[in-house]
């Protein structure tokens, strides 16, 4: 049996990935560790919470003791790190905490992960490490890393303290670097859920600068089959892109999502742009699709509708999720933009 610790596993990503392990993966236990920051929530383990092969724990990543006993209580052979501060705006406002969890949590991992000479370490990063594209080109693994922003930077260091420990130390690990997520259970500061929410509560719809801004999307689900391969089928040290094939820019997206809820495109308000806005992310997959025969299994076209029809159908999701500090952030981050 696997028996590993996954961290972020109650915020976006890391909540699909344990669902979907413990509905198809029974030979697996999964500690998942979280803080519960505003974007961890218990409501995102809707229906595995009590399940015989998951424990969940609050706890941090940077507390080296509380990892080292999770370790050793539950024989953890290996470590998948979703935690992190994920938002691009935040990181702009904020730094310093981006600095903490995404390096200093990341670093603690990676020792705990040598000392008690686990089998594997996967750290989920981003294709943001790799900076920003003009109209042509895509990303490979190849791509020198030159990050734009402070979240982007906080990933492409834990990126190169993973690819230090496997030098150095030998740790057994591997890096994965997909591009936009899209699905259920996605906090309302990213695009999609925040122009949903907006829309259905007759909001304006923020578009940053010209909207023609383009992020190449993949659904949740499909990001998590990736990151199993990753786990049960990769050698050693190697660095997987994963992305779907799906360019849109910010604006078609936008009114993709209008369309579909029958709201007014007036509703759309272009502000001010993003400081230092990456223009454009295109990521080239063919490493895993070839070598470890992943496919993405969900089009944008079909992902988009399951998504704002996830978000219809659980109203009180997101209902109890903007309650609480949300209006707070809202208005900091938009309000005379
Ligand atoms: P998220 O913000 O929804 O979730 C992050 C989770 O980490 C939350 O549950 C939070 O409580 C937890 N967390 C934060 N700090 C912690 C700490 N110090 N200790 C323990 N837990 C902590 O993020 P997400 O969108 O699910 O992203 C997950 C990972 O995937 C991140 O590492 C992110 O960089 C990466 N990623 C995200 C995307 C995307 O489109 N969302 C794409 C590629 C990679
Ligand atoms: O590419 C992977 C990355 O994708 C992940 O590593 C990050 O964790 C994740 O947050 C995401 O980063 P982005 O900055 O691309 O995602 P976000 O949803 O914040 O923005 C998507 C695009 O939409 C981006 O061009 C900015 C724009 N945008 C976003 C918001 C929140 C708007 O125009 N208006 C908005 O209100």
């Amino acid at each position: 049996m696997r028996k590993l610790l996954v961290t972020g596993g109650a915020g976006f990503i890391g909540s699909n990935f344990v669902r979907m392990i413990l509905s198809e993966q029974p030979d697996c236990f999964v500690v998942n560790l979280d803080k519960l920051t505003y974007a961890g929530n218990l409501e995102n383990l809707a229906g595995f919470e009590n399940n015989k092969n998951h424990k969940f724990i609050k706890g941090d990543i940077c507390d080296a003791k509380l990892i080292e006993r999770i370790i050793d209580e539950f024989k953890i052979d290996s470590i998948v790190n979703f935690a992190a501060e994920s938002h691009v705006d935040r990181s702009i406002s904020e730094p310093k905490i981006f600095i903490e969890t995404n390096v200093t949590g990341t670093l603690t991992l990676l020792e705990a992960t040598r000392d008690k000479k686990l089998r594997q370490f996967v750290q989920i990063s981003t294709d943001e490490v790799y900076g920003a594209l003009g109209r042509e080109g895509m990303f490979t693994e190849d791509t020198p890393l030159s990050p734009n922003s402070p979240y982007s930077a906080s990933k492409a260091s834990a990126d190169l303290l993973v690819r230090a420990f496997g030098h150095t130390f030998g740790v057994q690990y591997n890096i994965t670097r997909c591009s936009n997520n899209y699905g259920p259970y996605q906090f309302p500061e990213k695009l999609i859920p925040l122009m949903i929410n907006n829309a259905l509560n007759d909001k304006q719809l923020p578009v940053y600068g010209d909207g023609m801004q383009i992020r190449d999307w993949l659904y949740v689900y499909d990001h998590c089959t990736a990151i199993w391969k990753v786990l049960t089928e990769a050698a050693p040290g190697e660095i997987y892109n994963i992305g779907g094939c799906n360019e849109k820019a910010n604006i078609d997206v936008v009114r993709l999502i209008l369309g579909r809820l029958g709201k007014p495109e007036s509703l759309i308000k272009h502000v001010t742009d993003r400081p230092g806005h990456d223009r454009r992310y295109a990521i080239d997959a063919s490493k895993i699709i070839n070598k470890l025969n992943w496919k993405p299994s969900v089009s944008f076209e079909q992902g988009i509708v399951k998504t704002i029809d996830w978000y219809l159908a659980n109203r009180n999701w997101l209902a109890n999720v903007v309650s609480g500090d949300y209006q707070k952030y809202y208005d900091s981050m938009y309000k005379n933009r």
